[in-house]
């Protein structure tokens, strides 16, 4: 298995963290490897938002826990984890114009993010959660504190760090693959 497939296997989302920083070399591939990632006629509408600011993650947390269903707030108390960023160092948060495109987009940067993350020896969790936080119809949302303008929007966000827990990847499926041969 060549060392692209092996990232692509060994990810897992990985849901605990050491709080030790990403060093400026590994946020600066981090970032050349978002922004590497293809978008639909090249448009380029993606934002991403690398978030290092406790203070300004405790904020966003805080508005997810405002609208957070008792499911998944069950969950949360189930991974013992008082944030939807798990602890990480680093989060980043892909925003985007509101066109018919943006979240195939950002699903594409966001799975590039993991991979890179992988193959520099770091571990992510993919988050939709966040979206809670940025609802227009939210009075007290957290658009303005990652500066997205009125016609963009939350698509996703991932948390990326130092594992403090080991997770098996999921099983695939093979039933899920319909051949035409
Ligand atoms: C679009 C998307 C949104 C997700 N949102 C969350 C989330 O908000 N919180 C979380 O803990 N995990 C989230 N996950 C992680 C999934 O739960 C996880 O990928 C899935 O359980 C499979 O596990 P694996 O990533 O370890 O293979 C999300 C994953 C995807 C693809």
């Amino acid at each position: 298995m060549n060392t692209t497939l092996k990232h692509i296997h060994e990810r897992s989302s990985i849901r605990a963290y050491q709080p030790e920083a990403l060093s400026p070399e590994e946020t600066d591939l981090l970032k050349e490897a978002v922004l590497a990632a293809p978008t639909a006629r090249n448009r380029q509408d993606l934002r991403y938002a690398f978030v290092t600011d406790p203070g300004l993650l405790e904020k966003i947390d805080e508005r997810i826990f405002a609208f957070c269903d008792p499911d998944m707030q069950k969950n949360m108390d189930e991974r013992k984890s008082t944030s939807f960023f798990y602890g990480a160092p680093l989060a980043v948060i892909i925003s985007g114009k509101d066109t018919k495109w943006a979240d195939l987009d950002a699903g594409i940067a966001v799975q590039t993010l993991a991979l890179a993350a992988q193959s520099m020896g770091l571990s992510s969790v993919i988050l939709g959660m966040p979206r809670l936080a940025f609802q227009k119809d939210d009075p007290d949302n957290c658009r303005d504190l990652l500066s997205l303008e009125e016609d963009e929007r939350f698509c996703v966000a991932i948390a990326i760090g130092r594992a403090a827990a080991e997770k098996t990847p999921h099983v695939g499926n093979p039933d899920h693959i319909r051949i035409f041969d």
